[in-house]
């Protein structure tokens, strides 16, 4: 299968670990696995319990226990809805294999993950991008988009919180969006990596699943809880359309670690604990950020309302690949150029970790740009 370079994970690869100041990072500052239990109050019972465990397989598409934890995440779906799988990666995977065929007719919102358009592109879809637009705050203009799914689209593809912008789609908004998707009697994959990290007082948006019988969420442990060391995500769906995704999985997954899952299912069943900590620390990176942007007149951005990224406009011209090079050549400072995320003249900056490094990186930028623009 031939399929297009996925262009943000390719810029990590050559850029990140040459960085002196890594604005590239999209998780909350990490758990270690001492900081995961102390903060979820486990004793030398647990710890006992992770050197007991037998490392074989384990529950094939996931702990009961695990899927319980998940299922607290929803408010409709139960054991029988959920498929654990290697992140929100392997799970945006499953889903568009499992759903899209050759000359299907694929939308999908951008700027988002790559995934949820090169996936069905190289799977030989009919792929439709449909931009977001900063003019819009980075939401969905509807009568557009109920132009571009028509009454032929097999599949929607989005990501609700919205990496990179921080849009986050309010409630209603989503259910006018499963209205348009209804008229073409579409699957809806919402890519919800960053759910539950909307920075108000709900911080958990409605989940597609919940809403839609044809809706599919994914998520994962990686953003949310801030352990994307264990590679662990899920899907969230009606029983007929998981029961298709494990029959795609059997080839791809068996089963995630032992030790993954259990603890995904310490950390989730202390999700309130979590998410604060993590909210926390988001509304304090977002108030760096925003305060230089404020400051700043050769750059603007919508405030982000979810998640831990923000799509930072600049307000001269410049290709975003050359800016984010030469920037860290002259500087050391890694920012992701809006082109790997097909839209030139923004960058992606993540907020959430490393607050000195990120005051002292944006004050070296303006002063680059002082230099340079
Ligand atoms: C929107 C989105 N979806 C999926 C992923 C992959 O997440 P995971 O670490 O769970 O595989 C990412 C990672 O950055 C992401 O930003």
């Amino acid at each position: 299968m031939k399929i297009d370079t996925f262009k943000v994970e390719e810029w990590f690869n050559e850029y990140e670990h040459k960085a002196r100041y890594d604005l590239g990072d999209t998780c909350a500052e990490p758990f270690s696995i001492n900081e995961l239990l102390e903060f979820c109050s486990k004793d030398n019972k647990t710890i006992n319990e992770i050197f007991a465990k037998k490392l074989n397989y384990g529950d094939i598409h996931g702990s009961q226990r695990l899927k319980k934890a998940i299922c607290s995440l929803y408010t409709k779906q139960k054991e029988g809805n959920i498929t654990v799988t290697h992140g929100a990666i392997g799970a945006n995977q499953l889903v568009i294999q499992s759903i899209v065929e050759k000359g299907d007719k694929v939308v999908s919102i951008i700027p988002t993950y790559q995934q949820h358009y090169s996936i069905p592109k190289s799977l030989g879809a009919n792929v439709k991008l449909f931009y977001l637009k900063e003019k819009n705050n980075w939401l969905p203009d509807l009568k557009e988009l109920e132009h571009a799914v028509g009454v032929d689209t097999k599949l929607i593809c989005m990501n609700n919180p919205n990496n990179p912008t921080g849009a986050v789609i309010s409630d209603d908004t989503l259910k006018r969006i499963v209205e348009i998707a209804r008229k073409s009697n579409a699957y809806i994959l919402c890519d919800e990596a960053y759910r539950g990290l909307n920075h108000c007082d709900n911080h958990f948006s409605e989940s597609i699943a919940d809403i839609y019988e044809k809706g599919i969420s994914t998520g994962s442990m990686s953003k949310t809880f801030s352990l994307a060391g264990l590679r662990l995500g899920w899907v969230a769906a009606g029983e007929e359309i998981i029961k298709e995704i494990n029959h795609q999985r059997e080839y791809n997954t068996i089963s995630v670690g032992i030790l993954d899952d259990y603890f995904a299912s310490i950390a989730i069943e202390n999700k309130a604990k979590i998410i604060k900590r993590n909210i926390d620390l988001i509304k304090t990176g977002k108030q760096i950020l925003m305060d230089w942007v404020n400051s700043e007149p050769k750059v603007r951005c919508v405030e982000p309302k979810g998640g831990t990224t923000a799509f930072v406009g600049y307000n001269f011209e410049m290709k975003s690949t050359d800016l984010c090079k030469k920037l860290q050549d002259d500087t050391g400072i890694m920012i992701l150029p809006g082109e790997t995320l097909e839209l030139d003249g923004y960058l992606r900056i993540g907020y959430a970790n490393h607050f000195e490094t990120l005051k002292t990186a944006l004050e070296m930028f303006s002063h680059w740009m002082n230099k340079n623009i």
